[in-house]
């Protein structure tokens, strides 16, 4: 189905200004920050006997930008840290944006990466997400101290450095009720202050698989190593001086570092059911946990009815309990959403402002930094470079080439037979031209077996330029790997594999709900199960893993629900999921409202609300608070009593479409036939006092009206509650299937607070049943 999405420009103007007004006081400051410089070593005038001598002399030059408060108070003074000749040509330096700045207009800078090899987050997303020890959600938390968090997923490796209990008190909480039996392979003496409670559930497995052709055992102990690494995104512990073969180097920690763990083995080698998963949930409500994450979806998508994870989860939120459940990875195509369950938060997958690299720096000085996750121990200096168009240039048969002791570059193709053609062959290794920003895209990147550096087809004409010099009788190339940059442009997008609504289980609310970090995450792993590979034959093992998919997102929400939980314990199910979807971010490290992966604006179908900020998530101004019994009201207004009942085991009284959750849908079953769609809801204050708030509308979705009534809510004290309608009036006029979003926007007098939420207008989906 094909959407056009169109936004009013205008509006959306207003929307920046205000972004980059609050924004720009920050970057007032004049912090120094240490960069990693590449200079075009053949701009250095002759006057320099050395590079360093001419990269000393540009800071001290520098020094006339600096701001002259700078100066006058003998602050550190810019320095250089490194000068690379061998290994990059350039420098390390620490400076100022403004030093920076003139650097910039030396003849010869290439680029500046700030320098992030002794950064302190390997998982790096708790620093992606702001989350800072001083300030905010984790302060306030607690880190997320004594909150139980239930892992329905394929088991745990307990060893896992990841799941040390440093910090955190021993003690029996007194609200738990599971145990620690994690069947063979496990003893209790493998539960810690951390893993509190493991079991196991396999009864479905077995009941359906040939007795002779089962191989797991009665463990919960993780073959497969899919449950260790969202366990440890959850809530793993402080781990030093952690990497991934050298990539994203630094110290591990997940989202709620002092949460407890609950470990359910629900997904086995052999197949999983939906039984277990059913019976690990149930089990788990009994244990006392206080946020649970689904592991797996239903293949079909199945109607609410029929889908045993509906009425599991709904016993679940009526006990408190928040489910977190992933969107799928079957996108970028419309409505795969899975988990598509109303008081379920789905969650999909961003990518984050990491790069991992691999620098090529040719005979000549120039340095190409491109992309690169090859995790052998290769150094490969001063080898001899060929390129021959239509011959070698494909890289797929090359044994019939001279290549060895060579590096060769390697410009169409199909990047997977490459890299295997490369890795068999007696090549040192391959420069290969291609779009990297699709290949990025792909989940399975993580194989990367031979030496090898990807570069744009851009860069591939400076290198074609420096083999075809004059003179240049035999063209070398130094590779280098394991390179890690932060902090690139543009982060959060939507990640391509990620599951896109609207959801065809129950297309009557939102989904999905919210979006969290999904691409290039770091997390624990079975030290078992090889990660990677190089060549053919040498499987590669490591205690930690760089992974993709909305399943890595759906533990950073379940992490976050954690801190949220602990800094809110009274807080209901439906006042957390509101206080998540009404914070959500629309804009990325750019200031540019958060894009799809193919680089057009993101729609609430592709992110949700957005994506996740942990502490405006603390502190969100208002609540949607909805009680079970409105989850029933919507039901009962779509489905017959009987369905209900086995959802929710309650019965009708008191039909509602429209149910008090920040959300708007609108449906249009003909384009043409206007219509005036009313809802109602009522919010809660959850800020410190009185507060007045007022409602705008930006974008206004296209081709409606939509008014706010009353335009100003006024409360006099914390836990007030206010109601308003919301009147979206459609004039019949999009094209046929198309959808139009825009947002409402409660913002308070002192502009701490923005609660916003979604309003869409779509065709009307023809959900399963
Ligand atoms: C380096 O400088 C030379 C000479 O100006 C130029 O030809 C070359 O393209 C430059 N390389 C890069 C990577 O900018
Ligand atoms: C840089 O400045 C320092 C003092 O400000 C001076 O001692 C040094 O000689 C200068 N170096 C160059 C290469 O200009
Ligand atoms: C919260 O931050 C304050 C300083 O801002 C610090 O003294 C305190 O220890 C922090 N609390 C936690 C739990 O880290
Ligand atoms: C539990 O397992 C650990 C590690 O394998 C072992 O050292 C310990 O003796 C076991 N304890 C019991 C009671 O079996
Ligand atoms: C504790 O667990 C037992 C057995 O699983 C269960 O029967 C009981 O209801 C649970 N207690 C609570 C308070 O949930
Ligand atoms: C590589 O070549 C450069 C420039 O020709 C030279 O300075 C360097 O020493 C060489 N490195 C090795 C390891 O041969
Ligand atoms: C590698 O080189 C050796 C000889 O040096 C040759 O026998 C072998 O076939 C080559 N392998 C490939 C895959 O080209
Ligand atoms: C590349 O080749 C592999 C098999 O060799 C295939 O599975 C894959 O779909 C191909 N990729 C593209 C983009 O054609
Ligand atoms: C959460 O659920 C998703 C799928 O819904 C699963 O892939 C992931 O492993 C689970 N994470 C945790 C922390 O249980
Ligand atoms: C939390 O507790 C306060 C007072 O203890 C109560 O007034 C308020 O309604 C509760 N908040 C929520 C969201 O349930
Ligand atoms: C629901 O309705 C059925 C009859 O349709 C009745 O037997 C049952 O007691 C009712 N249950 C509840 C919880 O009200
Ligand atoms: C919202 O609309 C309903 C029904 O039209 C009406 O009864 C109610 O008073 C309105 N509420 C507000 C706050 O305007």
């Amino acid at each position: 189905m094909e959407r056009h999405v169109k936004r009013v420009p205008l509006h959306f103007l207003f929307v920046l200004v205000w972004f980059l007004f609050t924004l720009s006081v920050k970057s007032m400051s004049m912090k120094r920050s240490s960069y990693i410089i590449h200079m075009n070593g053949s701009h250095m005038p002759k006057a320099f006997s050395t590079p360093h001598n001419w990269y000393v002399s540009m800071i001290n030059n520098s020094l006339q930008f600096a701001s002259p408060t700078l100066l006058d108070n003998h602050k550190p003074q810019p320095s250089l840290l490194y000068t690379y000749n061998n290994v990059l040509h350039g420098f390390s330096d620490v400076l100022t944006l403004d030093e920076l700045e003139a650097l910039k207009k030396y003849p010869g800078f290439i680029s500046a990466y700030i320098d992030t090899t002794i950064t302190l987050e390997t998982t790096h997303t708790p620093s992606f997400l702001s989350l800072d020890v001083s300030n905010g959600i984790w302060n306030v938390s607690n880190y997320g101290k004594d909150i139980i968090i239930g892992i329905l997923d394929t088991g745990v490796w307990p060893e896992s450095p990841s799941f040390n209990d440093k910090g955190i008190s021993a003690g029996v909480l007194s609200k738990w009720n599971g145990s620690c039996e994690g069947g063979e392979d496990f003893n209790s003496s493998m539960c810690n202050g951390k893993i509190i409670g493991v079991r196991y559930f396999n009864k479905g497995m077995k009941g359906f698989i040939d007795p002779s052709k089962i191989i797991s055992k009665d463990s919960a102990r993780d073959d497969i190593g899919h449950g260790t690494q969202v366990a440890s995104i959850a809530a793993g512990n402080y781990v030093d001086e952690v990497s991934y073969f050298g990539y994203a180097k630094g110290t591990a920690v997940g989202i709620a570092p002092h949460a407890r763990l609950a470990i359910y083995k629900v997904s086995w080698n052999e197949v999983s059911r939906t039984s277990d998963t059913v019976s690990g949930l149930r089990q788990a409500i009994d244990d006392g946990v206080d946020v649970i994450n689904i592991s797996f979806a239903t293949k079909v998508t199945l109607p609410l009815y029929e889908d045993a994870i509906a009425a599991a989860s709904f016993s679940a939120m009526e006990k408190g309990i928040v489910v977190v459940a992933a969107a799928g990875n079957k996108g970028p195509n419309d409505d795969t959403v899975s988990n598509g369950i109303p008081w379920v938060l789905t969650v999909t997958a961003s990518t984050i402002d990491r790069w991992f690299a691999g620098s090529l720096i040719f005979g000549n000085g120039e340095t190409i930094s491109g992309w690169s996750m090859f995790p052998g121990e290769t150094i490969l200096q001063n080898l001899s470079l060929v390129y021959k168009r239509a011959t070698l240039s494909s890289c797929t048969s090359l044994e019939l080439y001279n290549v060895k002791d060579k590096i060769i570059m390697c410009d169409s193709g199909n990047f997977t037979d490459q890299i295997d053609s490369i890795a068999k062959s007696n090549a040192s290794g391959a420069i290969i031209v291609s779009d990297i920003a699709i290949l990025r895209q792909n989940q399975d990147i993580r194989r990367f077996p031979c030496p090898c550096v990807v570069i744009s087809s851009k860069e591939a004409r400076v290198v074609m330029s420096y083999i075809n010099m004059e003179n240049n009788d035999s063209p070398m190339v130094t590779m280098n790997f394991k390179q890690t940059f932060t902090k690139t442009k543009p982060a959060p997008t939507v990640a391509y594999y990620a599951s896109r609504g609207p959801s065809l289980s129950f297309p009557y609310n939102l989904k999905p709900d919210i979006m969290a970090p999904g691409s290039w995450v770091l997390a624990a792993w079975v030290p078992n199960i090889p990660v990677t590979h190089t060549g053919f034959k040498t499987n590669l093992y490591s205690s930690y893993i760089i992974n993709s998919g909305t399943s890595l997102a759906c533990p950073h929400v379940a992490g976050v629900v954690a801190l949220l939980k602990a800094a809110h314990p009274n807080w209901s199910t439906t006042a957390i999921i509101s206080a998540i979807i009404t914070s959500a971010d629309k804009f990325d490290n750019t200031f540019s409202p958060i894009q799809d992966y193919n680089s057009h604006f993101a729609s609430p179908f592709d992110m949700g609300a957005g994506h996740i900020n942990p502490n405006k998530a603390l502190n969100p101004g208002l609540v949607y608070d909805a009680t079970p019994q409105d989850f029933v009201n919507l039901l009962c207004s779509k489905f017959s009593e009987e369905q209900v009942f086995t959802i929710t085991t309650r019965n009708c009284s008191n039909p509602s479409p429209d149910f008090n959750y920040p959300s708007f849908l609108s449906f249009y079953s003909d384009r043409k036939a206007s219509f005036v769609h009313t809802f109602q809801r009522t919010v809660t204050n959850v800020g410190e006092g009185a507060a007045t708030y007022e409602a705008k509308v930006v974008p206004v979705p296209l081709y409606t009206i939509v008014e706010v009534s009353p335009m100003t809510l006024v409360f006099q004290k914390k836990y007030e509650q206010r109601s308003y309608n919301v009147t979206i009036t459609y004039k019949g006029m999009l094209r046929d299937q198309e959808f139009t979003y825009g947002e409402l926007v409660w913002v308070d007098k002192t502009r701490k607070y923005k609660v916003s939420s979604p309003i869409v207008v779509h065709p009307r989906v023809e959900g399963v049943f």
